[in-house]
């Protein structure tokens, strides 16, 4: 767990002011991935681990911001914020800095410090953590400024990833960082961004395995799959105008029309194709209790991700044949970008100890690897924690 006091008495200390605090929790996906940047739909939950973002205002023009997690403090002029990503964690609160800029808010000068705890670079979104967070600290010192729902903060701190850091990823991370529910599942539909809660049963666990591995290719090949799959929606735009993406194809479309398209085009758009279709299915059978057909759904997704979009990796099947073995596990898959990072598992709550501990030693024995488990809680999503004086 976050120490907000800890933070809050460190921010005084280092800049001699009261900060307000925020929370914003990283997540994870239970299923549809990669289909968010086509208009698809996606199943995470929020998690109980987060970035929380101390700020106070300042009377100069100056934005100090201190990385509890490097040890590091960046300080930019307000008049003189750098145009690209420099490659540093400051990128991404700089990012959001400057959408929020370009969306109406006159900044003035402030100290921000952060601190989180989603492990870095494990497909659990600590980018968009620190963006969400970054997000609603500046917005509450700028309270006259316009006003943003929690969707339009998603978007905005979407922008900051697209178009200052450079990452071309979709809605899903921000999105549920900033209106996850304790407990619940969302399925977005990354179209028109309407979504609905569903219940996870508290007799379940929300199991995460760590693979520790991160393929080295994995910026790129993320990239690589959104050319692809636009190259297949360019195939079937030719038959069918009205198609803007791949959430308006069908099997069928892929089937009369898919020869047309290279062997990985094809393959990378069925997965997401499909992909789309399990995840609704996923949520009806998660809001009816049907625990078995989203256990399914689950594996399918995995084979999914692993044969049709490659984005798997030894590793991450190694975790997931473990936990198939597992009776108390209902359904697992490698959640996220892809290329390595974590298993997410959905575990019989009273035997999620046991199943966590062979998980362990099975992935040990069968890589050397010395996998990360977290027992998480669907969480709440993005809010304040801390007001000074309160
Ligand atoms: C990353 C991106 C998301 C989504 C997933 C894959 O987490 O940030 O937008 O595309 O990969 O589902």
């Amino acid at each position: 767990m976050l120490d907000v006091t800890a933070l809050r008495e460190n921010h005084s200390r280092r800049y001699s002011a009261a900060p307000t605090v925020y929370a914003a929790p990283g997540r994870v996906n239970l299923i549809g991935e990669h289909t968010d940047y086509s208009e698809g739909f996606v199943m995470p939950a929020a998690i109980d681990f987060a970035t929380l973002a101390a700020i106070s205002p300042r009377s100069d023009r100056q934005i100090a911001i201190y990385s509890e997690n490097f040890g590091e403090e960046s300080v930019f002029d307000l008049d003189y914020l750098p145009h690209h990503p420099r490659h540093h964690w400051s990128d991404y609160p700089v990012g959001v800095l400057t959408i929020l800029h370009k969306a109406g808010i006159e900044p003035a000068g402030f100290s921000l410090s952060l601190h989180g705890d989603v492990p870095l670079g494990s497909g659990l979104s600590s980018s968009a953590s620190v963006e969400v967070a970054t997000a609603l600290a500046i917005l509450g010192i700028h309270p006259e400024g316009p006003q943003f729902s929690p969707p339009e903060v998603a978007r905005l701190c979407q922008r900051a990833e697209n178009q200052f850091v450079g990452a071309q990823s979709g809605i899903m991370d921000q999105f549920v960082s900033c209106c996850g529910a304790e407990g619940h599942a969302l399925l977005l539909d990354c179209r028109d961004l309407s979504y609905r809660l569903a219940p996870i049963p508290s007799s379940l666990g929300l199991v995460i395995c760590n693979s520790m591995v991160k393929h080295s290719h994995s910026g790129g090949e993320y990239n690589t799959r959104r050319a692809e799959i636009e190259a297949g929606t360019q195939i079937i735009r030719m038959h069918r105008p009205e198609v803007n993406f791949l959430r308006d194809v069908t099997v069928a479309d892929l089937e009369r029309w898919g020869d047309e398209m290279l062997p990985e085009v094809l393959k990378r758009c069925r997965h997401v194709v499909t992909e789309n279709l399990r995840t609704v299915a996923a949520a009806d059978a998660l809001e009816r209790g049907d625990l078995q057909t989203l256990g399914r759904l689950m594996a399918e997704s995995h084979a999914s991700y692993r044969d049709d979009f490659e984005a798997s990796c030894a590793e991450a099947d190694i975790l997931v044949d473990l936990a198939s073995r597992e009776p108390a596990c209902i359904g697992a898959r490698l959640t996220g970008g892809g290329f390595g990072g974590c298993t997410v598992n959905l575990v019989r709550a009273t035997e999620a100890e046991g199943f966590g501990r062979r998980m362990l030693e099975g992935y040990l024995a069968a890589t050397g690897i010395a996998a990360e488990l977290y027992h998480c809680q669907a969480a709440a999503g993005a809010r304040q924690v801390w007001l000074p004086h309160s």
